[in-house]
């Protein structure tokens, strides 16, 4: 049994590209019974940058609802929010003492924002400490993440391998899972689909408004008449990443065949859409509507998280000699 954790971003409502870039493969992961998954919403790192409490708690919400609603299994795996268990707030504080300031001003997510240091806090600055206790409190194994959380990761292994040295063996160390082949997943101007550029689809939006976001997908301006290069189409180029094979070859054969305009594949991929994923647009909303019932998921696994979290706190303690 391999313990598998990791932490989602609670920066929004998640998008097409999250979900199939990220959240439906970690899903997958999670249902093989050799694993345990361990999935918690970081929503303490996220104070480092969102201030206002009610967009914090909405997106908490609103990541709690999607990964509910694309079928993590809550009653196999454990997920929770980062705020819920304070315990890994202790052992942040512990580690802290033993993370040198050099390993700290060399991390990427620091660096980048040196140039600007006047907007940089504390908390951004040891967002690396608090992520090493997010994984070592929990004896994570294996921790997937993107390739921009490698540096994040090593970080992990150098502060507890550090400690363990000192003390003896108090932490399990983990491993990084980093997917290399992790989809790119096109948004609607065909750049990388992302918040920051503007270019989502958002699916757990209303009908209307799903089509009009599908609508917006950038297209040249070749003629309806004419046949078009499914391979240079952004509508093309999401319409494969949810269809069947049938469908792909008939798209394909749709648009070389001519007299199918970009208006056709749009609507035939705002369809898909709402065809695809029926079920889990339909349960988002019912989990948006029943916050409490959402909650109650998140707090069973808090509960587990806690009790694992207490012990690994009491190892720490007792070297500390506190
Ligand atoms: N820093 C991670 C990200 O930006 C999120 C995260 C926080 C995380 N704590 C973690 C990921 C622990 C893995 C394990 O995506």
């Amino acid at each position: 049994m391999s313990r598998i954790l990791t932490g989602i971003q609670s920066s929004g409502k998640p998008h097409l590209g999250n979900l199939l870039g990220a959240i439906i493969p970690a899903i997958k992961l999670s249902q093989d019974p050799k694993n345990e998954s361990f999935f918690f919403i970081a929503d303490l790192h996220s104070l480092t940058t969102i201030k206002d409490a009610e967009v914090r708690k909405e997106n908490v919400n609103a990541v709690a609802a999607a990964w509910l609603a694309f079928g993590f299994d809550t009653d196999k795996n454990l997920f929770y929010r980062q705020s819920m268990v304070p315990q890994v707030t202790e052992l942040n504080w512990y580690m802290s003492c033993y993370t040198p300031f050099p390993m700290l001003a060399n991390a990427h997510s620091f660096k980048d924002k040196s140039d600007r240091l006047a907007d940089v806090n504390a908390g951004l600055f040891t967002y690396p400490v608090l992520m090493a206790c997010d994984i070592i409190l929990y004896d994570a194994d294996i921790v997937p993440v993107g390739k921009d959380q490698k540096q994040h990761l090593e970080m992990t292994r150098d502060i507890a391998s550090g400690f363990n040295h000192r003390y003896g063996e108090v932490f399990v160390l983990p491993e990084a899972r980093i997917d290399e082949q992790i989809m790119t997943i096109p948004g609607t101007d065909g750049q990388k689909m992302s918040k920051s550029y503007g270019n989502t689809i958002d699916i757990f939006q209303t009908d209307k408004k799903l089509r009009k976001n599908v609508m917006q997908i950038i297209t040249d301006s070749t003629p309806m008449e004419e046949p078009k290069n499914p391979d240079n189409c952004n509508v093309f180029n999401i319409y494969k990443l949810l269809a069947s094979e049938e469908q792909i070859a008939e798209m394909r054969k749709n648009y070389e065949g001519g007299n199918y305009g970009y208006g056709h594949a749009k609507q035939a991929l705002y369809e898909l859409i709402v065809e695809k994923y029926s079920k889990e647009r339909e349960l988002y909303n019912h989990y948006m509507e029943n916050i409490d019932e959402l909650h109650k998921k998140l707090e069973k696994g808090e509960e587990k998280a806690a009790e694992i979290a207490s012990k690994t706190l009491g190892r720490v303690r007792k070297v500390l000699g506190f």
